[in-house]
C-alpha cells in the first residue's frame, strides 16, 4: 500500500517540468518552495528556435543532474518524498515523455503517487507561490511562448478560460519581430533589453479589433514586416540606427493589446485580484505597466517573482500540492499529451 505523507505528516513533493527546453526539478514542502533548479538549452540558439528532438535529447542528459541538484538544496532525501509531480501537457512530446517517463519510475520505485499536472494551470498557480498571494476570485493575464490566456480562477484547481489568442501568442509576437530585426532566438528578453532605452511612441503599430476578451498577433507581426521592409528600403541602416525606438515601440503595443483586454475582462466579470504569469511576464515594461493600470483601476496587482515566470518546476509542485489535497492523484499509465483541453 502507498503511503500517504512523509516524515512528521509533511507533504513534500518533487516536481519535474520539461514541456520545451527548460529541464527543471522542485522540491515544495507543505505548500512552501525549498528548492528550484532549471536547466536551459543553448544548444537552440543557432537554429533560431526550439528544435524538438535536440530538445528532448538534452532533456536525457539534464534530467539526473537536475533532480539530484533540487534535492541537495532542498536537503531533502528521496526517503522523505510523498508525491511525485510532472507536466503532463500541453508541450513538445517528446520532451514532455522524458519527463513522465522519469517522474513515473520514481514513483514506482519509492511507491508513492504521481500527480498529473496541466502546464498553463501551473503558470496561473505560480501566482500562489510568494506569501502574498491573491485572493479567490481572481484573473490571470498568462502570457506565454505557446499561449495567451485570460484566465479566471475560482479555487486552486478550478479555472476557466475567459479568453485566449486566435493565433499567435504574446511570446511569438516577441520572438517573431526580434527574428525580422535580426535578433537571436529567444527575441523576446532582448526586446526588453533595447525597449528600455527607447521611445515607445516613435512608431505606431495597429492594435486588432477583435471582438470579445480574445486576442490576435499575427497582424501586427505583418504590419512590422511592412514597415521594415519600407524603411530599410529607403535606409538599409535603418534597423541598426533606430533598435531602441523600434523595439520600445513594438513592445508597448504588445503590452497594450494584453492590457487593454484585461481591462476589459475586469470591467466584466468585477474581479478585483489582477495577475500575470508565463513567460511574458517576465517583461519589465509589461510588469511596469500592469502596475499603474492597477493602481489607476483600484486592483490588487501581483506578479511571480522572475524565477517562476518562465518554465519551471516550482509551478508544478504547487499546482501538484493543491491537487494532492484534493486527492487528485494519476495513475501509473497516464501518459504526457502534446494538447489538452482543461
Ligand atoms: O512560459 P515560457 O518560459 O515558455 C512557454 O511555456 O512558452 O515562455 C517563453 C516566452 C518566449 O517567447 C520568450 O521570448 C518570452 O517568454 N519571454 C519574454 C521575456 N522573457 C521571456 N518576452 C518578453 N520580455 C521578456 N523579458
Ligand atoms: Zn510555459
Amino acid at each position: 500500500m502507498q503511503k500517504l505523507k512523509g516524515p512528521g505528516g509533511a507533504i513534500t513533493i518533487l516536481a519535474i517540468e520539461s514541456s520545451c527546453d527548460e529541464t527543471s526539478c522542485a522540491i515544495c514542502r507543505d505548500g512552501v518552495i525549498l528548492s528550484n533548479i532549471i536547466a536551459g538549452q543553448a544548444v537552440h540558439e543557432q537554429y533560431g528556435g526550439v528544435v524538438p528532438e535536440l530538445a528532448s535529447r538534452a532533456h536525457m542528459q539534464n534530467i539526473v543532474p537536475v533532480v539530484d541538484a533540487a534535492l541537495k538544496k532542498a536537503g531533502c532525501d528521496q526517503s522523505a518524498l510523498t508525491a511525485i509531480a510532472f507536466t503532463q501537457s500541453p508541450g513538445l512530446i517528446g520532451s514532455l515523455l522524458v519527463g513522465a517517463q522519469f517522474a513515473k519510475s520514481l514513483a514506482l520505485a519509492l511507491d508513492i503517487p504521481l500527480l498529473a499536472v496541466h502546464h498553463m494551470q501551473a503558470h496561473v498557480l505560480a501566482n500562489l507561490i510568494p506569501t502574498d498571494r491573491p485572493a479567490f476570485p481572481f484573473l490571470c493575464l498568462t502570457v506565454s511562448g505557446g499561449h495567451t490566456q485570460i484566465v479566471l480562477c475560482q479555487s486552486p484547481l478550478q479555472m476557466e478560460v475567459i479568453g485566449e489568442t486566435l493565433d499567435d501568442a504574446a511570446g511569438e509576437a516577441f520572438d517573431k519581430s526580434a527574428k525580422l530585426l535580426g535578433l537571436p532566438y529567444p527575441g523576446g528578453p532582448l526586446i526588453d533589453k533595447y525597449a528600455r532605452e527607447g521611445n515607445p511612441d516613435r512608431y505606431s503599430f495597429p492594435e486588432p479589433q477583435i471582438p470579445g476578451l480574445n486576442f490576435s498577433f499575427s497582424g501586427l507581426k505583418t504590419a512590422i514586416l511592412y514597415f521594415l521592409q519600407e524603411q530599410t528600403g529607403k535606409n538599409p541602416d535603418f534597423i541598426q540606427k533606430n533598435l531602441p525606438d523600434i523595439c520600445a515601440s513594438i513592445q508597448g503595443r504588445i503590452i497594450s493589446i494584453l492590457l487593454n483586454k484585461l481591462k476589459k475582462a475586469a470591467k466584466e466579470t468585477g474581479v478585483r485580484d489582477l495577475c500575470i504569469a508565463g513567460g511574458v511576464s517576465a517583461n519589465s515594461g509589461l510588469r511596469n505597466t500592469f502596475r499603474q493600470l492597477g493602481q489607476q483601476q483600484g486592483w490588487q496587482t501581483f506578479i511571480p517573482p522572475f524565477e517562476y515566470c518562465t518554465d519551471n518546476a516550482a509551478m508544478i509542485a504547487i499546482t501538484g500540492y493543491y491537487k494532492y489535497l484534493a486527492g487528485q492523484t494519476a495513475v501509473l499509465s497516464v501518459s504526457a499529451t502534446a494538447r489538452a483541453e482543461w
